[in-house]
């Protein structure tokens, strides 16, 4: 596995791996990687393409009280495990490859970056698109791959490739869980021993509500209310939000149908956690 850490080196690779006939497939992380990133790895994989996998904990996407500096770090595990995905290439610039001095674009995707995750964190999608922008325009690959666990994430992203008519294809892939329901992610080894099962009240709630479709329920008002009864269930769990939206514009829906986006974040602790599924499925 090649180590990377120039945006000119990583275009070469992906222009002469292209030349050769094979298609580039990118998945963008921030480290600190579990098998929900490795899910991602697979499928690029099984899909044919070579694989390129960035690890960059992107400053811009966090806010001033955030967990930029304590966000973790484990650079040599994360390559051992890519590497036995087989994968050919880690891109790991420094904050100054990506931010050149005096950078001043941002990619901005209005509505869309303001709702969800947006509205509690002002600033998050903006360093999203931008930084998701630089790496595409980096690797130029043919199929990038995105988690459904983020899902405001993946309707922001779609909307930014439509918009910039990138010739590129947005793959996401599902949800990768704990044995014991709660969603894989990088931030879950803030949680002491008593949050960790605490944290299980999201997972519970996203499956009370997609029962509640189940059974028929189809008020939107009625399925919010299910995934939030189990979010109140825990003290220690404190709700951010509890919605239901159209997953392509993040709007709240009245009445429920299958394809809709169930989304719900709480803070256990001083962790903020998501999860979500989609109605019908
Ligand atoms: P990060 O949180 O490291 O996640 C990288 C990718 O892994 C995202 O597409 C995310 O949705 C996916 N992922 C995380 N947990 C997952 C799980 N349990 N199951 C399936 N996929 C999962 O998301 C980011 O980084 C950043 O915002 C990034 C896109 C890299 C831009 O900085």
């Amino acid at each position: 596995m090649q180590e990377i850490q120039t945006a000119a080196e990583l275009r070469a690779w992906s222009r002469s791996t292209r030349a050769s006939g094979a298609t580039v497939g990118l998945v963008p992380t921030m480290g600190a990687l579990h098998e929900g990133h490795l899910s991602l790895v697979r499928a690029a994989r099984q899909r044919g393409d070579r694989v390129a996998t960035s690890i960059f904990v992107n400053p811009t996407q966090f806010g001033p009280n955030e967990d930029f500096a304590r966000y973790p770090r484990t650079f040599a595990a994360d390559c051992a495990l890519l590497e036995a995905e087989g994968v050919e290439v880690v891109f790991a610039p420094a904050v100054e490859e990506i931010y050149q001095p005096g950078a001043s674009t941002f990619v901005e995707v209005k509505g869309l970056s303001q709702r969800l995750d947006g509205a509690s964190r002002p600033g998050h999608f903006r360093g999203v698109a931008t930084v998701v922008a630089k790496l595409f325009a980096a690797a130029e690959p043919e199929r990038a791959y995105f988690g459904q666990k983020d899902a405001a994430q993946v309707a922001v992203l779609r909307r930014m490739v439509a918009d910039l008519l990138l010739p590129m294809e947005l793959v996401v892939c599902p949800i990768v869980r704990e044995a014991d329901g709660l969603a894989m992610s990088s931030r879950n080894r803030y949680l002491s021993a008593e949050e960790r099962a605490e944290s299980l009240a999201l997972s519970r709630a996203v499956r009370a509500g997609e029962a509640a479709f189940a059974r028929g329920q189809r008020s939107a008002e009625s399925i919010r209310s299910a995934a939030r009864h189990e979010l109140e269930r825990s003290p220690a769990v404190r709700a951010d939000y509890v919605a239901l939206v159209d997953w392509a514009t993040l709007l709240p829906v009245e009445t429920a149908a299958a394809g809709h986006l169930l989304a719900v974040a709480a803070w256990v602790g001083t962790t903020r956690l998501i999860d979500n599924c989609i109605l019908g499925n």
